[in-house]
């Protein structure tokens, strides 16, 4: 499959939001990720519904909803209600993520798990089969513009393997300083989607920068 962008409008111009919404809109973009924050699961709190409803007033792609918050099975119904397509929840945040999957999914939403970087690959083994996406966190979430961990490759081929043995049509996503040097090798690695905060929104042509991110083809991508 092609390779799917999804920009992080934790880094769009608050005080500009309706207009970088629509230039999302009117990118190459195919998603808009939109990180919930907490202040408990992370030590950051970006922002809660009225602003995403407000996003969801004007976006014209899918809002993939990354919530790095405690107990968020209390709120799926509420982010559903604000026009998430996606939910994505962290596996370090759910005592038991497969009821959490499971009401995600009976919402008629894309069900994602987000995984830290330390946090072992394997313990998706027996989940994935149940899941449309895994976000794999590339920086430790929490804040946009850090540094990419460089251990996402291997993380990202194991992901890849497990996925071929239990869940062909999982997407991968990569979240966390993504940007146009090592998005090809993310995509080579296996990666079907590429979040990006800093890299659209700090450029100075942001569609140009969404566009870069889109028209990458990796000749020996291997899905
Ligand atoms: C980090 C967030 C990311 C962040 C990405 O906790 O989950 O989605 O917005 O921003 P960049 O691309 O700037 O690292
Ligand atoms: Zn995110």
């Amino acid at each position: 499959m092609k390779h799917l962008v999804a920009p992080s409008i934790l880094a769009a111009d608050f005080a500009n939001l309706q207009r970088d919404i629509e230039l999302v809109n009117d990118s190459m973009a195919d998603w808009f990720h939109v990180d919930i924050m907490d202040g408990v699961f992370v030590p950051n709190i970006s922002f809660g519904f009225p602003v995403m409803a407000a996003v969801n007033q004007y976006a014209t792609k899918p809002l993939d909803v990354h919530l790095m918050i405690v107990d968020p099975d209390r709120y799926l119904t509420a982010f559903k209600e604000a026009g998430a397509a996606n939910i994505t929840v962290h596996y370090e945040a759910c005592t038991h993520l497969h009821r959490t999957v499971q009401q995600i999914k009976e919402l008629g939403c894309r069900a994602g798990v987000a995984i830290n970087p330390h946090t072992p690959i394997a313990h998706l083994s027996d989940i994935v089969e149940y899941i449309d996406l895994v976000c794999v966190m590339s920086v430790n979430p929490g804040f946009g513009g850090q540094k990419f961990i460089e251990s996402t490759y291997r993380r990202i081929q194991e992901l890849h393997l497990l996925a071929q043995k239990s869940n062909s049509n999982l997407l991968i996503e990569i979240d966390g300083g993504v940007n146009h040097e090592n998005a090809l090798p993310l995509l080579q690695a296996g990666a079907h989607v590429l979040v990006a905060g800093n890299t659209v929104f700090a450029a100075k042509d942001q569609r140009a920068s969404i566009q870069l991110l889109k028209e990458i083809s990796p000749a020996t991508q291997i899905v």
